[in-house]
């Protein structure tokens, strides 16, 4: 199929998601202030970006591990199947954790993590999510932090793709299709 053309105008600025991410450290930190160790959990591969300035605001010990759910592939439509292509490779029975995701859309990717890492016995379990397009939700999934609620619009930047392109793109920004009328 050719690719369709496309712009991609900003939607979030970097300084904007920097200010939001210190903010949310904070309270991220109140919240696992006793523990004795973090396990955060990036939902591959989109929170790459995300989790990389999250971690680096939070004065914690914290352990760093991966989860692959299945995706889009390079459709914009969201897939309701949700597969895991790569699991963690700790364990976090006992432990504190906190998922990391770019986007809850339908909510569920998130659903179906949760429900596999509750299943192994974390001692929290906690949320958070850069972006929340409330209005495309299908499940009743909510993350504990949200960074910023958005439009039903499709976004790339700051680690999120379209058809694996732009997730090097330092802001959030919005495709608009240039062959539209
Ligand atoms: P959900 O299962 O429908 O909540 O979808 C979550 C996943 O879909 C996210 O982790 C993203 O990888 C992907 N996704 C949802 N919306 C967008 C978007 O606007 N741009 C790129 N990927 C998206």
């Amino acid at each position: 199929m050719p690719e369709r053309p496309y712009v991609i105008d900003e939607m979030i600025s970097a300084k904007r998601i920097a200010a939001r991410i210190e903010a949310l450290s904070q309270e991220i930190h109140d919240e696992f202030s006793d523990t004795d160790k973090l396990v955060v959990v990036g939902l591959l591969r989109g929170s790459f970006v995300f989790i990389a300035d999250l971690v680096r605001e939070l004065d914690l010990p914290v352990e760093v591990d991966f989860l692959e759910a299945s995706s889009y592939g390079n459709s914009t439509e969201s897939s309701r199947e949700v597969r895991i292509l790569k699991d963690l490779r700790g364990e976090i029975e006992g432990r504190d954790v906190l998922v990391v995701e770019d986007i809850v859309d339908t909510g569920h990717t998130l659903t179906h993590v949760l429900h596999l890492l509750n299943s192994r016995h974390p001692k929290r379990l906690k949320t958070i999510a850069l972006l929340d397009k409330p209005s495309r939700r299908e499940t009743n999934m909510r993350a504990d932090w949200t960074g910023f609620e958005i439009p039903d619009e499709f976004v790339v930047g700051y680690g999120i793709d379209f058809a694996q392109r732009n997730r090097n793109l330092p802001f959030i920004g919005k495709v608009r299709f240039t062959d539209e009328a």
